[in-house]
């Protein structure tokens, strides 16, 4: 593992965010320091003494950058500024310079497949016409049919109805997303130059790194005439050799590997990963070769159901290509786009994790205490893995989603666009909860919320959950601390072994570290899972059922538990 001295004298870590626990910030939604019901930037910056406290590396904020938020922020009007609400620019700066200062790395969020329709370059391209230069920034086709009254391609919009908007005379733009998020056509060198000024902007101010939005998404096959989809309504590509029209085609490798150049140049080089949502392929990995963008999101824990065999072939295999392809690998349970794990895990198996967004669909029925428990549990077992930890904001209080918003407060694009079938992801992007007693429980003074928060989050305001002997937040904080020593290693080695065929009775799903710690997780619903056998004595270091005391021997696991554990 390399490392740098700077002309400062300063030792830097190259590879700091291979085994990162990176706590991911919704903005509008983390703090609100002047009461106007969306959290800011001065919001972030008060609660960095929280962030270290909890133990994060790193944080990595959802876009701030100016936008009409038709989409919360991933429409970007001007993607060298501050929106107003959150801040300005120099705020920002302190953010970095007090966030160093706490020991905590800096990452933004990047949306480059898309700008809002508000940005100048669209504001030009529809005032200059389809077929004018400014245009050539996006994807402007003439439709098909008589006069054009049939859209282009059958090419679907992730968020409902066709991909392409009418802009009069027959003509069409390209929103993969919603209509005020028109493409970019990465075909246009214009527009790649302007995205490597856009990212030096934000390395010269002292980022850390990048997550890139839609990163599967931005090279099209965009030649002449534009082919349909096989099956359109597959959102990602529909076949695992990147001859799909839009998602994940070779061609956009290249532009990492320019942006790779960048990063480069920076001492240490910059962090980059890519969000390149799919069925699992191990296509995948390809943007984490480290000549590209060096990391990617794999989520496929944060779609799999509370099941061992599951849980058992996601790790392994995110494990095994991530190290093919010279990287570590990720462990995600939420974001900003997924119901929230301490609601999701309480699923039965097999249940559409869709129809419980659904206006008129039923929600299926989750027991609160039980998605509460295996929520806990999965804190174990991603944080018990070697790679780059992501934590959404909440999950370290064991914040359920939010299921009540009403059609009246939705606020998510996903409800418009499917015609009121999807109410979409507003339930995981409440103002948190900070304080019980306060106004919006802490989250400002003035009581002031975007979106409505629920009664019950009083139960997991933050304040009351940091004072609670075996609260969920000191679950993390204990996990985060310890994990330093028994799952991190300096040296970037991501390696484990799986233990399963040592243990008898209800198998848990295990796996020993290198450092010598064991993660035994229980997920049957057996009154517990008998460890014996040949295997030696273990005595526990953390688990997520309070009842199992740090210190004492595991001779069973509970049901929907896991347990770090070292030998005697
Ligand atoms: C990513 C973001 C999501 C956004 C979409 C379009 O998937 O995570 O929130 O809606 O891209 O930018």
């Amino acid at each position: 593992m390399s490392v740098h001295t700077d002309i400062r004298g300063n030792v830097h870590n190259e590879a700091w965010w291979r085994d990162a626990v990176i706590y991911q910030i919704y903005p509008r939604s983390f703090f609100d320091a002047n009461g106007d019901g969306e959290g800011d930037i001065t919001g972030i910056i008060k609660k960095l003494g929280y962030l270290r406290h909890l133990g994060v590396d790193a944080i990595w904020l959802s876009p701030f950058y100016p936008s009409p938020m038709a989409d919360g922020g991933y429409d970007v009007a001007d993607y060298c500024d501050v929106d107003c609400r959150f801040g300005t620019l120099s705020q920002f700066d302190e953010l970095v310079h007090k966030a160093h200062a706490a020991d905590i790395k800096v990452i933004v969020d990047i949306v480059p497949n898309h700008t809002s329709n508000v940005h100048p370059w669209f504001k030009e391209a529809l005032a200059q016409g389809p077929e004018s230069a400014a245009a050539s920034r996006y994807v402007f086709r003439r439709g098909r049919g008589r006069d054009g009254q049939l859209p282009p391609t059958n090419w679907l919009s992730n968020f409902g109805g066709s991909a392409w908007e009418p802009c009069g005379d027959g003509w069409y733009y390209l929103h993969l997303f919603a209509k005020e998020q028109p493409d970019l056509n990465w075909d246009s060198r214009e527009v790649r130059d302007e995205f490597l000024r856009i990212l030096k902007f934000w390395c010269d101010r002292g980022v850390d790194g990048f997550r890139i939005d839609v990163s599967h998404g931005l090279a099209k096959d965009l030649s002449t005439p534009l082919r349909d989809r096989v099956d359109p309504t597959v959102m990602g590509p529909q076949a695992a050799d990147g001859s799909d029209p839009i998602w994940d085609r070779d061609a956009v490798h290249a532009i990492y590997r320019e942006w790779r150049e960048l990063f480069n140049r920076y001492n240490p080089p910059k962090y980059a990963i890519g969000e390149s949502w799919s069925p699992f392929t191990p296509r995948i990995f390809q943007y984490a070769r480290q000549d590209e963008l060096g990391a990617v999101f794999d989520f496929s824990l944060s779609k799999a159901y509370w099941d061992r065999e599951e849980y058992r072939t996601s790790i392994g295999r995110t494990h095994d290509f991530a190290v093919e392809a010279g990287t570590s690998p990720t462990w995600v349970l939420g974001n900003h786009d997924v119901p929230r794990a301490a609601s999701r895990l309480g699923l039965p198996i097999g249940a559409s994790i869709n129809t419980w967004v659904t206006s008129n669909g039923t929600i299926p029925r989750i027991d609160p205490d039980m998605a509460h428990r295996r929520a806990r549990a999965a804190a174990l077992i991603m944080l018990g893995l070697p790679g780059t930890a992501f934590v959404y904001q909440g999950e370290e209080l064991g914040l359920p989603e939010d299921f009540d918003l009403t059609p009246d407060e939705i606020q998510d694009p996903n409800w418009e666009r499917s015609g009121h079938r999807f109410k979409g992801r507003d339930g995981c992007r409440v103002p948190l909860p900070w304080n019980a007693q306060d106004p919006a429980f802490g989250f400002n003074t003035t009581g002031r919320s975007w979106l409505p928060q629920p009664e019950w989050f009083a139960r997991y305001a933050e304040s009351s959950e940091e004072h609670t002997e075996g609260s969920t937040w000191q679950l993390y904080r204990d996990a985060l601390e310890l994990r330093h020593r028994w799952v991190a290693r300096a040296d970037g080695d991501v390696s484990f072994e799986w233990v399963n065929d040592a243990l008898r009775g209800g198998l848990p799903l295990a796996w020993r570290l290198p450092s010598g710690m064991t993660v035994l997780a229980n997920f049957s619903h057996e009154e517990a899972s008998e460890v014996s056998g040949d295997y030696p004595a273990l005595q526990v270091l953390l688990s997520s059922d309070p009842h199992l005391e740090q210190g004492s021997q595991v001779s069973v696991v509970p049901p929907n538990t896991a347990v770090w554990c070292c030998e005697r």
